[in-house]
């Protein structure tokens, strides 16, 4: 099974990017401990990032065929995307909302997500954890997929 691990736009950013928010690990280390955690979990992980929304939205498209499952971390296009929350609803793959911050205990403009409504589940708030966090979910999800 392969899971998408998706990164919007300023992820690539992390490590110098207000660190106090999201942690001094950079987008590379996110990636390695993925690699690690879906070796035992016995998935593949295609693990991208762009800060375009329209190439974002051409990667979950041609998502399907290719992919069981996705992970996502929109950064801010989380809050804008109507364009991402209808590629999400067109493929139709089970979805991981994921965000290293708590969404909830930041600015209000922050405490909507249009990705929210097409995921089976979010994580916010534990840094890059959540990222393993949602691999393990995803790992379910495409084993034995709710009714
Ligand atoms: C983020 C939260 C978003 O509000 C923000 O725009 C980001 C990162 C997170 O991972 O905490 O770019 O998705």
């Amino acid at each position: 099974p392969s899971v998408l691990i998706l990164n919007g736009p300023n992820l690539n950013m992390l490590g110098i990017r207000e660190p106090h928010i999201y942690g001094a690990e950079t987008l590379e280390d996110i990636e390695n401990a993925c690699q690690e955690m879906a070796a035992r979990l016995g998935l593949e992980v295609d693990f991208r990032q762009s800060n375009h929304e329209g190439e974002l939205v051409s990667w979950i498209q041609e998502s399907r065929g290719e992919h069981d499952a996705i992970i996502l971390n929109a950064g801010a296009y989380t809050h804008t995307s109507i364009a991402i929350h209808d590629a999400l609803s067109a493929v139709g793959l089970p979805v991981v909302e994921v965000h290293l911050s708590n969404i909830f205990r930041r600015e209000p403009f922050r405490h909507h997500s249009y990705v929210s409504p097409v995921a089976k589940g979010v994580i916010c708030g534990f840094g890059s954890q959540g990222y393993l966090l949602a691999l393990q979910a995803a790992a379910r999800l495409i084993d034995s997929p709710p009714p």
